[in-house]
């Protein structure tokens, strides 16, 4: 028996493509587009082509003909035989206006760029419904693992109330070295550095904000609502030391950087909290046997219950898997009509403020080791009608520590319980402060 290739649709022109950028990322799309052709034609049902690749400097070291190289961008995207582009330059305001620009010439694109997109969806999601093109992105949150397609079509059916996730690779990476070593933040960073898992620098990873960007994301998809990178709380890890780990051991507890995006209920109102800093997570968590540079992100939706995705979450390879992915689903829509899902906001809950977020503490305290110093301390958390799980004294002397772990209680209770223990004359130290998450009560 033979077996007839199958190609293109009978009469089908070619989609052209342009690839903005030839970097970690678009230098792995440019290899799939190119040596991957066959496959692609018969899945899309249309040959891909590449147009052009836009650079900041044209070199000949990249294999791929110098003639597709351009240093103008804004020519390449408008060009009548361009059909999609793809966006992996990365930064905001340059990407946004070739982004614009592509979309208000009639090109459908795919971006991974989550800084962009966490300020401006709405505009880019406007601009690509004003065209009827498509705007896909699921390489910005997550790199490799499909989370985005899942939330905008696998669940559309379905309430989501919760994704929690472990959404940015170099923090997980530093923790996890952190807690499986012992050694400080400020050698594990210059470790990721040196591996190349974090940039040289690493701000935008470390302090939370690349974390905060894909959690404006997902609350925005997951909750139906335009949330923005300025709605999210966020806190980073550089304040994380070698004893917290420490203790989050004797806890059976690890820390993660963890982007929550969660429904508030409360007397029947819904709105959204969108959140990042590190916490305690029960060591019988499923994302607490997250390590390394990988992501996982766990959705919580009323019909499905819990659904669990892993996988690699930065890297040129991982990452241009969905842009891949995302190129192929805008192409077909291009040849067999039909397009992607548009943003989706007919929620619009509001913001809930972090003050208004149950959670539950540790707390750790350097303290004067001497009577009545405990009782001190547990009232501070009484007066404001915070719970106390449970309290340890490590040390004694001038080195006694007393580590104290709440039940649930408002962020405002908290907060206001820390700042008034650091007010304290037998507390010498507030030293650190993280919130505890996925454990019960
Ligand atoms: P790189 O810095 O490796 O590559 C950026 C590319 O953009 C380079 O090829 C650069 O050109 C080109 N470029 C810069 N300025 C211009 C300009 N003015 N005109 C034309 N081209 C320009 O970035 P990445 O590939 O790492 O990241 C790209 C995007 O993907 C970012 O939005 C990032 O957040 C996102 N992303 C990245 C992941 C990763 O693991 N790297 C994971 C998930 C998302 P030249 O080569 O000449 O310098
Ligand atoms: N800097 C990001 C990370 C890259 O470490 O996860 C992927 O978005």
């Amino acid at each position: 028996m033979t077996t007839e290739a199958v190609t293109s649709e009978p009469g089908q022109r070619p989609i052209g493509v342009a690839v903005l950028g030839h970097g970690t990322v678009g230098a792995e799309v440019v290899r799939i587009i190119r040596d991957d052709a066959t496959d692609l034609e018969a899945r899309i049902g249309a040959p891909l082509e590449l147009r052009g690749v836009a650079v900041r400097t044209v070199r000949d070291d990249r294999g791929i003909p110098q003639d597709l190289l351009t240093t103008d961008a804004e020519d390449l995207i408008t060009r009548d035989d361009v059909d999609i582009v793809v966006e992996v330059i990365g930064g905001i305001e340059l990407p946004r206006k070739l982004v614009r620009a592509a979309l208000d010439s009639g090109k459908s694109v795919v971006t991974a760029n989550k800084a962009l997109l966490a300020e401006y969806t709405g505009e880019l999601a406007e601009a690509a419904e004003a065209k009827r093109v498509d705007l896909y992105f699921e390489a910005a949150v997550a790199g490799a693992i499909p989370v985005i397609r899942p939330l905008t079509q696998s669940l559309a059916g379905d309430k989501v109330n919760r994704v929690l996730g472990i959404v940015n690779g170099t923090t997980n990476y530093i923790l996890s070295a952190m807690d499986e070593t012992g050694a400080d933040y400020a050698e594990t960073l210059a470790e990721a550095v040196r591996l190349g898992y974090a940039e040289a620098d690493p701000t935008a990873d470390v302090e939370g904000f690349d974390a905060a960007s894909k959690a404006a994301i997902l609350a925005s998809i997951a909750f139906h609502t335009r949330v923005t990178a300025g709605d999210v709380y966020r806190e980073g890890i550089s304040k994380i030391t070698a004893a917290d780990l420490t203790t989050a051991r004797a806890l059976n507890c690890t820390v993660k950087l963890l982007a929550i995006c969660e429904r508030i209920t409360t007397d029947g109102r819904d709105r959204v909290s969108a959140r990042v800093y590190p916490a305690l997570v029960p060591r019988e968590h499923p994302l607490a046997a997250v390590n390394g540079a990988f992501n996982a992100v766990v959705v919580e939706a009323e019909a499905s219950g819990r659904l669990m995705f892993y996988g690699q979450g930065a890297g040129g390879s991982p990452t241009a898997s969905a842009v891949m992915g995302d190129l192929v689903m805008a192409a077909r829509n291009r040849v067999h009509g039909g397009r992607g899902p548009r943003e989706s906001r007919y929620a619009d809950l509001e913001i809930a403020p972090m003050s208004d977020i149950v959670t539950r503490y540790y707390v750790n305290l350097q303290v004067a080791d001497r009577a009545g110093v405990l009782s001190a301390v547990a009232a501070e958390f009484a007066k404001r009608d915070v719970s106390i799980a449970a309290v340890r004294q490590e040390g004694a002397g001038e080195g006694a520590r007393l580590v104290v772990l709440t039940h649930c209680a408002t962020d405002k209770a908290l907060s206001d319980t820390v700042a008034a223990l650091d007010q304290l004359e037998s507390v010498i130290a507030v030293t650190s402060v993280l919130r505890l998450e996925g454990s019960a009560e």
